[in-house]
């Protein structure tokens, strides 16, 4: 079985839901504490193994590139003023010269679209996908571990209300085995009554490099946009294909309430942070004790 060691993370979108500040800032680069939302992914994919970073960009995204690059000038102040702790950051932020690879979208046609503009960085190997929008802690490594067991393709799934299913993909499930579902069917937002389970998906994926070719000739889907679960759900019955429930939170920093709650969740879980923003609510009238 070839092991994972690529992933494409699709950062073309124009994250219209979070306008204004999207309008010349790429979502990504949206802070979570003290970090960009695209650096949380970066840090998942690389705790699971990842060893290639392929990111689909499009035009004024290029602060993500800048972000993963050397930043000289920062750094060599830094070190003249004896920073030694500001400095560690900065150089964690860098991969090794030649890991991150960056590739155009150039015109904004839909998740599955972006991932196909990636298809000859990937080549013929499994890779995984994150969308960076969404902060999942750890979910990559559930994916990753999951698939030694199953090989074939890997979707990360929440359980959700049954009256939300009609804003999300869901998973029509078979049977279960040592915490992995396997995928019958995808459904793009079904009515709640119509929806095959309550298990959405969510932006976390481990594909196989023949989604590639289903890419190729996929219709657009929901919102005229080119759909990746539509192509994904061509693959059921050509190869296996398995749900894992994640196992820890998900903040969906795409929308505007979820990405205030990631940032009071996330800042109430930094010991460095939490005495402070807990005294300041507090001034604010909110005791969170
Ligand atoms: P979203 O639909 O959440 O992102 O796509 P969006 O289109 O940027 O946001 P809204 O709905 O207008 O607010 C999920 C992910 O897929 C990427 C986005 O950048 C995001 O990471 N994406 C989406 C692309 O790279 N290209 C596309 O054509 C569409």
């Amino acid at each position: 079985m070839k092991p994972i060691r690529k992933a494409v993370f699709p950062v073309a979108g124009l994250g219209t839901r979070i306008l204004p500040a999207t309008k010349s800032m790429p979502k990504e680069m949206l802070t979570i504490v003290d970090k960009p939302l695209i650096q949380y992914a970066v840090d998942e994919a690389r705790a699971a193994g990842i060893e290639t970073f392929i990111f689909v960009t499009g035009r004024g995204k290029d602060s993500i590139e800048d972000h993963f690059d050397l930043s000289y000038e920062m750094s060599d102040t830094l070190e003249k003023r004896g920073k030694t702790t500001e400095q560690k950051i900065l150089a964690e932020t860098v991969p090794p010269a030649g890991d991150a690879i960056f590739v155009r979208q150039q015109r904004p046609l839909g998740l599955g679209h972006a991932v196909w503009c990636a298809r000859k960085i990937v080549g013929d190997e499994p890779f995984a996908v994150l969308l960076p929008d969404e902060l999942i802690e750890g979910a990559t490594a559930e994916l990753v571990e999951a698939y030694q067991a199953t090989g074939g393709n890997l979707v990360s799934v929440l359980n959700i209300p049954r009256e939300q299913t009609g804003s999300y993909g869901v998973i029509a499930p078979g049977a279960e085995a040592n915490g992995r579902i396997e995928v019958t069917g995808l459904v793009e937002k079904p009515k709640p009554a119509e929806a095959p389970s309550t298990l959405m998906l969510t932006g976390r994926y481990v594909l196989q490099p023949e989604i590639f070719a289903k890419l190729e000739d996929q219709k657009p889907g929901a919102g005229n946009e080119i759909q990746l679960t539509d192509a994904m759900a061509r693959l059921i019955g050509e190869q296996p294909f398995h749900a894992v429930p994640i196992g820890g939170a998900r903040y969906d920093c795409g929308s505007k309430a979820g990405f205030l709650v990631a940032n009071l969740v996330m800042g109430l879980k930094r010991p460095d942070i939490a005495p402070a923003l807990k005294t300041l609510l507090k001034e604010s009238g909110i005791d969170l004790g």
